[in-house]
């Protein structure tokens, strides 16, 4: 069995063999799997271009691990709990024995729709159980699974299908969230006009049973596609470096890029992490509220803890329907012991008010989670005491979607606690600090930039298609060392705390967006000359999008706000709607033409009185005008 730890003593402990002899440290994590053939090699890695393989010549099956492994000791035991958007609807679980028998008549219908082993299968799902077991499905058969949260536009989902060349798209009819009932399959349509050429099927989930229109010969309806499957299906045998999964994330530049992660090492960590953070123990009952869409989906609702042989739940809905108590009537309801949430929503709920959580018995709970983005000391309090009644730990995990699990946490309640402070790092995990001119950081005490100057199993190996860019983006600003984007501070202890990114990346309720994106969205609107887009602090989405814009031959009000946000919605999604509209008549630039975005977000935060030197400036003067014409 995957190793858990048990003390901070024992941490310690293993943090430092981890650190002394991380291929002895992973071979061991390693061997507590199901290969078909043992690796060759624990770790090749070089990080210039960068080259990173763990368990060469292994040969696998992440399913088998998740599912038959389990079929002997805990086939009947609750595998995975769905908690449906309407708490009136009956809730749904599966067995490890049912959900590996659904798992395999969903593996033979992929392939009778001709789907193969290095197919990419592109979903775009509500949080239903079919979205994991067509996720699991994927990985059964060898299939690429990119998973797009369903939040997205038609736009964003056509741009991923073509990046990706997905084969097929599996989606539902509509997803129901909170109220609203929204028209997945109307999306998708819309999407599959803009060039997705490589799409030969859609597979559309009946979920709520409205009425949809079906191509000829392109759409099928899964339940008669599913009909009649065999209830067994042989997995593919994969390779420890063959690709798992692409999923799409955002950086400082450019359109989205997809995240690859693989097989072999993915597996070992995201069970790792998943038993150590949460300190799982058999017959706990485990949620974690995040959409599948994102990696927190993708590592700790679905992969880790089906790895880990654990009880997970999935919940459809939103956490203020029908009413702000949702969450903490989950919890009682089905005696959840490990939670995980978004500081996001934390904030959300205690705006609430106090008394939402008090009608509910919360005593099943154990270990409570965060993640996503810096929690801060009043949201974290409330989490402490109107949750955990002061009794119980909060991890705040930091990881990104590269890193493809928890890379800085609390494990359970053997860590210190301190609000705001993520922590410790993860055993094999080697953060640093570094300064702009890329040399270490060492000792305590210290801010700085944060890097990983080793690899570790379930790192990214590759931006899909395109190379380079990974080499670019992560591994290019400071030699041999792997840079998150994020600014940090380390205490006296050791222990790390997250400050933010420290590039052109936002994070908005905890979805993660650049902000060049955002302005590429604006600029698409006819009458817009020229925008920049910066995050402010924001109360409860921990950060806003702020828009400063430069328009042409339109009047400036309130309906040509309404264009943009609709520009928007349709060339991302509503997600990356901007909070506040400025309209300027100039940008501050410098004079190699680029935007000051320091000034930007100082203004945006409503602090203008120390704008530091602006006469380096191009037009010193529009910094004027646009401290005048801030929104507040
Ligand atoms: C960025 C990664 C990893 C799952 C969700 C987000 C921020 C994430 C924390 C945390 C402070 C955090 C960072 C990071 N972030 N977790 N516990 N404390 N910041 O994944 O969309 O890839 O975003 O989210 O800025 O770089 P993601």
């Amino acid at each position: 069995m995957t190793l858990q730890i048990k003390s901070l003593e024992e941490y310690h402990k293993v943090y430092k063999g981890s650190i002394d002899q991380p291929e002895k440290f992973w071979a061991k994590q390693a061997r507590t799997f199901e290969w078909r053939k043992p690796w060759k090699k624990v770790l090749e890695y070089e990080f210039d271009s960068p080259n990173v393989k763990w368990f060469i010549g292994g040969k696998l099956n992440i399913t088998e691990n998740c599912l038959d492994r389990h079929l002997k000791d805990r086939g009947d035991q609750i595998a995975l709990i769905w908690e449906p958007n309407d708490p009136s609807q009956v809730y749904k679980t599966y067995t490890y024995k049912e959900l590996y028998t659904e798992v395999c008549r969903c593996a033979n219908m992929l392939k009778a729709n001709g789907i193969k082993k290095g197919d990419r299968v592109c979903f775009y799902m509500p949080m239903v159980p079919e979205l994991t077991i067509a996720v699991l499905a994927c990985a059964r058969i060898g299939a690429i699974h990119s998973v797009v949260f369903a939040g997205f536009s038609a736009n964003a989902l056509a741009d991923r299908i073509k990046d990706a060349t997905c084969k097929m798209v599996i989606c539902s009819d509509y997803n129901a969230r909170g109220a609203k009932l929204i028209p997945v399959k109307a999306v998708v349509d819309e999407a599959l006009t803009m060039d997705c050429d490589s799409v030969e099927t859609v597979l559309v989930f009946k979920n709520t049973g409205d009425k949809v229109k079906m191509k000829r010969n392109r759409d099928k309806w899964w339940h008669n596609e599913i009909e009649g499957q065999r209830k067994t299906c042989r997995a593919a045998q994969m390779d420890s470096e063959d690709i798992l999964f692409i999923l799409y994330t955002s950086g400082s530049t450019g359109k989205p890029k997809g995240v690859v992660h693989t097989c072999g090492g993915y597996m070992v960590y995201t069970c790792f992490s998943f038993k150590n953070v949460f300190q799982y123990k058999p017959g706990d009952i485990y949620w974690c509220t995040a959409d599948i869409g994102w990696i927190t989906g993708h590592s700790y609702i679905i992969y880790g803890p089906l790895l880990a042989g654990a009880t997970t739940m999935m919940f459809e809905g939103v956490p203020t329907f029908p009413d702000a108590g949702r969450f903490w009537h989950i919890c009682e309801k089905h005696k959840v012991n490990q939670f995980y949430t978004a500081p996001t929503a934390i904030r959300a709920l205690m705006a609430k008010g106090d008394h939402w959580p008090t009608h509910y018995d919360l005593n099943s709970l154990k270990v409570l989670g965060t993640v996503g983005e810096p929690i801060n000391e009043e949201a974290w309090n409330w989490y402490k005491e109107k949750i955990g009644k002061n009794k119980l730990p909060i991890v705040d995990t930091w990881w990104q979607t590269e890193t493809g699990g928890i890379m800085i946490s609390g494990l359970g309640d053997i860590s210190p606690q301190k609000p705001t402070y993520a922590g410790y790092p993860l055993p094999g995990i080697q953060m640093c600090l570094v300064n702009s001119d890329g040399k270490e950081i060492r000792g305590k005490d210290k801010e700085g930039l944060l890097c990983i100057k080793f690899p570790w199993p379930s790192m990214i190996r590759t931006t899909y298609g395109d190379h380079e860019r990974c080499r670019q983006v992560y591994f290019s600003a400071f030699k041999g060392m792997y840079f998150t984007g994020d600014g940090a501070r380390r205490d006296k202890k050791g222990m790390y705390r997250i400050i933010g990114r420290v590039d052109d990346v936002i994070n908005v309720s905890g979805h993660r967006m650049g902000t060049a994106e955002v302005e590429n969205a604006i600029n698409e609107h006819p009458q817009v000359i020229e925008s920049a887009v910066v995050g402010y602090p924001h109360d409860i989405k921990g950060q806003g999008i702020y828009a400063y814009v430069i328009s042409q031959d339109k009047a400036v009000d309130d309906a040509f706000r309404k264009e943009i946000l609709q520009v928007v919605t349709k060339e991302i999604g509503p997600i990356a709607k901007p909070d506040k509209i400025q309209f300027v008549s100039g940008l501050p630039k410098t004079r190699s033409g680029k935007i000051m975005r320091r000034i930007l977000r100082k203004i945006a935060s409503g602090d203008t009185s120390r704008l530091g030197d602006v006469s380096t400036l191009l037009n010193p003067e529009v910094v004027k005008a646009i401290k005048a014409g801030a929104l507040s």
